[in-house]
């Protein structure tokens, strides 16, 4: 069975992260987005992924290299010279989708993150018999997604509106799909949505069927939701296999923290944390809801609440890091320094207090 990520988009909502990496590539719980994907197609018998990509794609492959090799998976790139947009990208890569079989391929946005579950989507799918299948979740905010109106008792979709100013209802497309060959039938090669010119239609033709994602499911492309996604994701992490969390006294709910890590005397860590490979936390450090990548230093008494730490960056002591503050790669805040939700650029050393969040280049 294949699959295809779609990877391109320049990610700016991520920024300053993106700024060192495409988007797929950002840690997330300690390993790059992209990676939870992977390894999720791998687990239920994918055996070639597409990663359909209009940005950067030398750093991709080089990094995605090894772990071919170490999951025993085949990725391939298909490049694109114009951003095509979510449906174009299946046309330019149609010879790589099909297959003599004409098994269905899945499809997943590459900035989403859930239990992924492929499985049941492919009972699913040979279930109802017709051309795709959408996993679909229930928000509280639908307008900033892809809008399903369905028959919750047979999975068929009525309606698929993208982005829909007036409300249509709150189930929302998660971004997972799995499609048959026939679909690309539909796509042509040229910079089109999938959302709003290929689902549409197959809903018109009564062959659009989706399913209720159990568990958990977040877009984490912006800041906020990335916070908000970990939490669900190491909660879900605590239900499924606990023994990968942090224990002891000074641990607080759910903490994730690599074997590499090193934590000092007297931190108080939690909840909602991941503490990424080679990091070093001094004595008395507080962390509570936030990410510290790779590499990071936190000196000592520095205190970090709801924020993102990119790699390589040190926090000085006594510093105090909140509300949202995203430090891009390799930033220097000095000691004693209070940043409240600034978002700073990679490389930069950060002297003077952020009184209010703002970006700092
Ligand atoms: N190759 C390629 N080329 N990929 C692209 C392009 C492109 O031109 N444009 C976007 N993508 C990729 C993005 O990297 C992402 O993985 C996916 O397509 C969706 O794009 P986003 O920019 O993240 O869209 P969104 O979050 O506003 O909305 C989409 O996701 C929602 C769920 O998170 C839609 O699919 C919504 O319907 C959906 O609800
Ligand atoms: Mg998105």
């Amino acid at each position: 069975m294949k699959a295809l990520i779609l990877v391109g988009g320049f990610g700016t909502r991520l920024r300053p992260l993106t700024l060192s990496v495409p988007k797929p590539l950002v840690d997330f719980a300690n390993k790059p987005m992209i990676l939870h994907q992977i390894e999720a197609l791998k687990a239920i018998g994918v055996t070639e992924v597409v990663l359909a990509i209009n940005y950067q794609p030398e750093v991709m492959l080089n990094f995605l290299k090894d772990f071919e090799a170490k999951l025993g998976i085949k990725i391939t790139c298909s490049q694109e010279t114009e951003p095509l947009g979510t449906a174009g990208p299946l046309a330019l890569a149609r010879d790589k989708l099909m297959d003599k079989s004409g098994e269905p391929f899945f499809v997943l946005n590459s900035d989403v993150i859930s239990e992924y579950p492929l499985k049941e989507m492919i009972a699913f799918h040979k279930s109802h018999g017709g051309e795709a299948s959408i996993m679909v979740t229930k928000v509280d905010e639908p307008s900033k997604y892809g809008v399903v109106v369905m028959n919750e008792a047979t999975g068929h979709v009525d309606k698929f509106v993208e982005k829909p100013k007036i409300f249509v209802g709150n189930k929302i497309n998660a971004g997972i799909y799995l499609l048959n060959p026939s679909v690309l039938d539909r796509i042509q090669l040229r910079p089109t949505s999938i959302e709003k010119e290929v689902f549409p239609k197959i809903a018109a033709d009564k062959k659009l069927f989706a399913m209720v994602l159990p568990g958990f499911w977040m877009d984490i492309g912006q800041p906020r939701d990335y916070i908000t996604g970990l939490r669900l994701y190491l909660e879900s992490l605590r239900k499924k296999s606990s023994v990968k969390l942090a224990t002891g006294s000074h641990i607080v709910g759910n903490v994730l923290v690599d074997e590499t890590a090193k934590i000092g005397e007297g931190c108080l860590i939690g909840p909602d944390v991941a503490i990424g490979p080679g990091c070093v936390v001094e004595a008395g450090v507080r962390l509570s809801r936030c990410t510290v990548m790779r590499g990071v230093r936190i000196k000592k008494h520095a205190c970090i609440s709801s924020s993102i730490i990119g790699w390589h960056s040190t926090v000085g002591q006594w510093a105090r890091v909140e509300n949202m503050t995203i430090l891009g790669e390799d930033v220097h805040v000095c000691d004693e320094i209070y940043s409240n939700g600034g978002v700073v650029l990679p490389h930069k050393e950060i002297k003077s207090s952020i009184l209010k969040p703002e970006i700092v280049m």
